[in-house]
């Protein structure tokens, strides 16, 4: 058995924001967020919700993989920002879809998600658990934001990508080949939101304001350059291929930068690396779902093309896979 992606899907909220839209809001400008970061734009909500966008993601995955919402038997989610505490986002999924026959639930692997999702889905799917698997990665980052901290808002979309993953005969081809993980919770704190500030007959807390998001950027940066490679190379090796033989490199979308450096580590063609942070910003676990989905949809995935997905993040956490498509 062949454990694949059959079908991938995405949706990006309608509001669209510049680099200039944001400089008329705050203390920014355009020239700084393309120079740092390759930026241009990002999609906000305005009416969306993460679970609008995950089932719109969803179905879309489905209708390529021709999959049914009953065929559907694990949903995992891979988000921050989903809508409720509870029920989880891969329930309401569940309910928006009408997948009555799915077990769900939800990942907090922050931009490594979607990849941790995989993971998950592998090892279910390959130990007979069940058959099909739909994975999400979805957010609502701009409600995690604080809008008057310029270092980290205009960095971040929102945004929502699926995928289904299937155990498929063999002859369909080869499908998911490796995949490594990892986790440094010792650095943790330099990207971190807090939860819910203790309150309870027994604890007063003078601390009533909402927690936002905060990001050592420079610190973070270094993890990102220092650790994607190394992943992808672990993967790479534990797939018994070498790095000439991948075709497309999706990494996640966090800063061009981060993108180009990875690549010269790597000493792999740029044009192997596809982008859409330009469009997109970074979207944390929904970034590499939604690049996937576009290259797919834009026909530049041809079947046996060998591909890795790569995705880095906070926790701190990273994680890599090979697949041939
Ligand atoms: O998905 C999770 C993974 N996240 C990442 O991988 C992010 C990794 N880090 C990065 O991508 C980069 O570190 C950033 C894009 C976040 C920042 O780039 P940088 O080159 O490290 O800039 P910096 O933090 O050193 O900031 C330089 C200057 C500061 O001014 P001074 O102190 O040098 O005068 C900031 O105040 O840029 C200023 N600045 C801004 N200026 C205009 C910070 N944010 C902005 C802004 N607009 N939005």
């Amino acid at each position: 058995m062949a454990i694949k992606i059959c079908g991938t899907g995405s949706y990006l909220p309608k509001h669209r924001v510049t680099n200039d839209d944001l400089s008329e809001i705050m203390d920014t400008s355009d020239e700084w967020i393309q120079t740092r970061t390759g930026m241009k734009a990002r999609h906000l909500v305005t009416e969306e919700t993460t679970t609008m966008m995950s089932a719109e993601a969803a179905k879309l995955a489905m209708e390529q993989a021709n999959v049914s919402a009953e065929d559907i038997d694990l949903i995992i989610a891979a988000t921050i920002s989903q809508d409720y505490i509870i029920p989880t986002l891969s329930c309401e999924v569940q309910r928006e879809l009408g997948a009555k026959n799915a077990v769900a639930f939800d990942i907090g692997a922050a931009c490594s998600g979607f990849l941790f999702a995989l993971n998950t889905a592998y090892s279910y799917l390959k130990s007979g658990q069940y058959q099909t698997a739909l994975i999400l990665g979805a957010e609502t980052l701009s409600k995690m934001m604080d809008w008057e901290d310029r270092s980290t808002c205009v960095l971040f979309g929102d945004g929502a990508g699926a995928a289904i993953v299937r155990n498929m005969p063999d002859e369909e081809g080869i499908g998911i080949e490796s995949l490594v993980q990892g986790s440094d919770g010792a650095k943790g704190m330099v990207l971190a939101c807090k939860g819910r500030p203790v309150k309870n007959p027994y604890v007063e807390t003078e601390e009533e304001r909402m927690s936002y998001v905060t990001m050592d950027g420079q610190e973070v940066y270094k993890f990102a350059v220092r650790t994607v490679p190394k992943a992808v190379k672990e993967a790479v090796e534990k797939a018994e291929v070498t790095l000439d033989d991948i075709d497309y490199f999706v990494l996640h979308q966090a800063n061009i930068r981060i993108i180009e450096s990875v690549a010269k580590h790597l000493h792999q063609p740029i044009e192997k690396f596809p982008t859409n942070l330009q469009e997109c910003g970074n979207i944390s676990a929904a970034s590499v779902p939604i690049l996937l989905d576009d290259i797919n949809r834009k026909g530049l995935l041809k079947k046996g093309n060998r591909i890795v997905l790569a995705g880095f993040g906070a926790g701190l956490t990273w994680g890599a896979a090979v697949l041939t498509w």
